[in-house]
This record gives structure tokens, sequence and C-alpha cells, in this order.
């Protein structure tokens, strides 16, 4: 039976792109999605994957919605891909708390979040492929994102710690930490800030999303379980680490 896999944000930008390639990999594929339903519509219509709303930074809808794919699907999540995230920049003087709990929320807190709900099923299955979405900005810092930075390298120390706890089961967990990709959140950078950052990647152009995406399919495939608590960075070589 093909295995079930999880994309978190999964109906827009990288994670879009995630979808469709383990979808290729031969993959059932749920994609979630937070707040855009139009967008998610149209990814249904061109891809045929499924999309389910919640919040992947609320712990309970979180368990709900695993519990709901997994009745429906009749089977445990085998493949997660936490790649949820959000930015709220600003430099640190301006930065409310506000701003921090919901970047740390969703791009961190939906990693516990989802792992816990499956990592049980996983470990029952002997069988479990986790990409954990970082970032150059988690590895680097970045000037205007205490908050972000912190949370990407939360998820770097995150997927490392729980590597350790899944090897013995068969599940692995990795991080893929990209640079900057277009994508709506990258084009939300001011122009003339993200010139400069183009000008400082050494391959001379943004990533796609598909660049991130054949990253993910070769950490989750099958056979692929002698790579676990490692880093995939794709940033163009913008920051070797
Ligand atoms: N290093 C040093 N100084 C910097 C700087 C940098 N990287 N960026 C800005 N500054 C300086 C500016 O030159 C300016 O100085 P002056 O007042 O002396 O001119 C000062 O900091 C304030 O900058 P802004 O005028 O831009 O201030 P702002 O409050 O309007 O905006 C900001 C601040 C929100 C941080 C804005 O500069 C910004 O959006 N920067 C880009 C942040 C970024 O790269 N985000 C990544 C988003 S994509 C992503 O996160 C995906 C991923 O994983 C890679």
């Amino acid at each position: 039976m093909a295995r079930i896999a999880l994309v978190t944000g999964g109906t827009r930008g990288i994670g879009a792109q995630i979808s469709i390639a383990l979808k290729q990999a031969g993959r059932v594929v749920v994609a979630s999605y937070a707040g855009n339903p139009e967008a998610a519509a149209a990814f249904t219509a061109a891809t045929g994957i499924e999309a389910i709303k919640f919040d992947a930074g609320n712990y309970e809808e979180s368990l709900a919605a695993v519990k709901d794919i997994e009745t429906r699907h009749g089977g445990h999540i085998e493949v997660l891909v936490n790649n949820a995230g959000i930015t709220r920049d600003s430099v640190f003087g301006k930065m409310s708390r506000d701003m921090w709990d919901a970047v740390i929320d969703t791009n961190l807190g939906s990693c516990f979040n989802l792992c816990k709900a499956t990592f049980d099923g996983m470990k029952g299955n002997k069988f479990g492929r986790i990409v954990n979405i970082g970032s150059i900005n988690g590895q680097a810092g970045q000037y205007g994102q205490v908050n972000y930075a912190a949370a990407k390298s939360g998820i770097h120390g995150f997927t490392k710690a729980l590597a350790q706890e899944g090897a013995r089961y068969n599940v692995t967990v990795n991080a893929v930490a990209p640079g900057y990709v277009d994508t709506d959140m990258v084009r939300a950078v001011p122009p003339d800030v993200l010139e400069k950052i183009i000008a400082k990647i050494p391959r001379g152009r943004l990533g796609t999303a598909h660049d991130i995406a054949r990253g993910v399919a070769f950490l989750t495939a099958d056979d692929a379980d002698f790579i676990t608590g490692s880093t995939l960075s794709i940033n163009g070589g913008q920051h070797m680490y």
C-alpha cells in the first residue's frame, strides 16, 4: 500500500512543490493549509492532491487532523514534512511579543505538534521519514528576523535530537535549509534589500520551489534509511555551513 504523506503548508510556495514531488514518488499526499482556501482549492484542482485546513501551530487542531487523516486513509502517516512557516520581520526594537509568539508557534511549535501526533505510528510501523524545513537564516541569522532565526535554528536542534530517538525504529528525521527561494514570502522582502541579498548568492539567482522539493524527495525515499539527523542546505552557495 502506498505510504501516506502529510505536508504542512503544502498548497502554496515551496510546500506545493514538495506535495507534488511526493505524489510523483508514489505517496498518497495530504497537504494542509491554514488561511488561503482559494489557493488550496486551485491547488487540488490542478494536482488532485487532497488539501485540509488546520492550524499546524495549534496542538489540539494538529492532533485532530492527524487522527482524521489516518482514520480516513486507513493507516498511519509515514512521511511528514513540517514545512508550514510564516515571517513577521522587524528590527528587534519594534518586534512585539505577538510577532515572536506567532513565528515560534507556527514555525517551531508545529514541528512538535505534528511529530507528536505521528511519531508513535511511525515507530509502530518501523518506518518513518520526517523532514523539517529550516532555513539559511536559522543557520546564519538575519537582520530583522530574531523571531524567525530563533524558530528555524530551533528546528535544526529539534531535528538532531529527535533523529536520535527515531533511529532504532527506522524513523529518520532530517532538515532541509533553503536559502532565498522565489515565493510570496521572499517577494515580500523590500526590493532594494532583496537585490543586495541576491548579489551575494554565488549561483546568481533565487532558488525555485522545485530546487527544494527534490531535496525533500531524496530524504524521504524508502531507501534513505541511513540518512538521519542531517541538514541539507539548498541555497545556491550563499551560506556554506
Ligand atoms: N544589515 C545591516 N543593516 C541593515 C540590514 C542588514 N542586513 N538591513 C537593514 N539594515 C539597516 C538599514 O540600512 C537601515 O539603516 P538606516 O536607518 O541607517 O538607513 C535600518 O537597518 C533600518 O532598515 P529599514 O529601513 O529596512 O527598516 P524597516 O524597519 O523598514 O525594515 C526590516 C526592517 C523589516 C528588517 C527590513 O529591512 C527587511 O524586511 N529586511 C529583510 C529581512 C529578510 O531578509 N527576511 C527574509 C524573509 S524570506 C525568509 O525568511 C525565507 C527564508 O527562510 C530565507
